[in-house]
């Protein structure tokens, strides 16, 4: 077995992982990526695309700040279409900020990836049947395979980056898991064709939930509201231009130019949060910890922000600190995960067709979507939760 050392042994080069080794390689702290796909893989996966401030600084102490400078939009506004009709919610000028800037979570994941190789950080692709070990311990240690040859990593801390469906989240004992499996699920479309507004749309119609948003310069992000089991095949571009024209309304739906269709896929929904995010020396950071629905373009933000609060702990922790911000880790990054996780609980119930979509909750949800649509107070509420709450 070859064995050796590193300060901060990461499970999954993610955002989050990723992330989280570029913040401590500015700290001299020395990391170790362990990814179980290849690169090839990591950097195709599609995801949403909303950055917050927060999160934008945050990229910039990353050392991406000229990228997503240049290639981010920055958008002070989203509209949002009940039945056809639009609003404007003003994000910018609601909450004194300059809003949310729009740049894929893909290009986050490339840039990241090439930063930290082309600075000689390491990222151990295709590594198989990693586990953490002895995290009880002062010595956690990381066991993985690796072009058919057994390592191990002995490690100070273990950052658990691994996504829903990483290994991390087991090896937190006794770890309570809260969740909710929405009914609903989206149909994601990538078209090369140009967004029907400059800002974002996010419609409510009796068909259901649709999504106009971007991949700059020219492309158009898209979602429609489906149910979990369809089959994405069973949607040819005629189909899919169709209903988004018609969730869109009479009014706006010439809006709409219609491009060839580059991907389809079914996306379900969950809200997931698991307590504690922390377990001896394994702290769990993003998606190993927490899922929300996409509807208010949390995941990428909360991945973010949980790594900020990492970052710092473990940086206090290794100057010789008293590690306190370690030991603060879970309560402080979960009590932004829960409210971000209502912020999309929320935007999702608000905006998706209910099932019983008769009955008197669907009502109530309308007169809700009806005032907040008429009242500044309510849509400062949204907007200071979509532009995201302070670190
Ligand atoms: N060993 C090593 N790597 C693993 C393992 C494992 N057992 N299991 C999963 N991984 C890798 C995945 O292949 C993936 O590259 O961990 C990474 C987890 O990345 P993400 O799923 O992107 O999660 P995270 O970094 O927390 O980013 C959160 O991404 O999932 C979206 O919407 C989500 O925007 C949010 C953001
Ligand atoms: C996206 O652009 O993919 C996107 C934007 C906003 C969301 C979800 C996804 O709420």
């Amino acid at each position: 077995m070859a064995t050796r050392r590193t300060q901060v042994g990461i499970i999954g080069a993610g955002p989050a992982g990723l992330l989280l080794a570029q913040l401590l390689m500015r700290e001299n702290i020395d990391t170790v990526i362990l990814e179980s796909r290849d690169r090839t893989h990591v950097e195709g996966r599609i995801r949403a695309g909303v950055l917050e401030q927060g999160t934008v600084n945050l990229l910039g102490e990353a050392g991406m700040g000229e990228e997503v400078m240049r290639d981010g939009q920055v958008h002070g506004g989203i509209e949002i279409s009940l039945d056809g009709r639009r609003s404007r919610i003003d994000l910018a000028g609601l909450t004194g900020t300059s809003g949310v800037t729009v740049y894929g979570q893909t290009q986050v994941v490339r840039t990241l990836i090439a930063k930290r190789l082309g600075a000689g950080g390491e990222i151990v692709f295709e590594a198989d049947g990693v586990v953490p070990i002895d995290v009880e311990s002062n010595r956690p240690r990381l066991r993985y395979r690796s072009g058919g040859v057994e390592h191990e990593l002995v490690c100070d801390f273990i950052a658990g980056c691994d996504g829903f469906h990483g290994v991390s989240r087991s090896h937190v004992p006794g770890a309570r898991v809260y969740e909710r499996v929405w009914p609903h699920a989206w149909l994601g479309i990538l078209a090369e064709a140009p967004p029907p507004s400059p800002e974002l749309i996010y419609a409510r119609h009796p068909r259901g939930f649709a999504l106009y948003s971007m991949r700059p310069p020219g492309r158009s992000r898209l979602y429609l509201q489906c149910e979990p089991d369809i089959d994405p095949a069973e949607w040819p571009d005629g189909r899919i231009w169709e209903e988004l024209r018609r969730r869109l309304g009479p009014d706006d739906a010439g809006m709409l130019q219609e491009g060839p269709v580059l991907e389809r896929l079914v996306a379900s929904m969950r809200s997931v949060v698991t307590e504690p995010m922390h377990h001896g020396r394994l702290f769990l950071a993003g998606d190993a910890a927490h899922i929300v629905p996409p509807t208010g373009a949390k995941g990428l933000n909360l991945a973010a922000s949980d790594v900020h609060y990492l970052s710092r702990a473990i940086v206090e922790s290794c100057r010789g600190g008293s590690g306190a911000r370690l030991e603060a880790y879970s309560r402080t990054a979960l009590a932004r995960v829960w409210k971000a996780e209502r912020f999309s609980w929320w935007m999702t119930t608000l905006l998706h067709r209910p099932v019983d979509h008769e009955g008197f909750e669907a009502r109530i949800l309308l007169a809700e979507l009806e005032y907040l649509l008429s009242s500044p107070v309510a849509m400062a509420s949204l907007a200071e939760n979509y532009v995201g709450l302070p670190l």
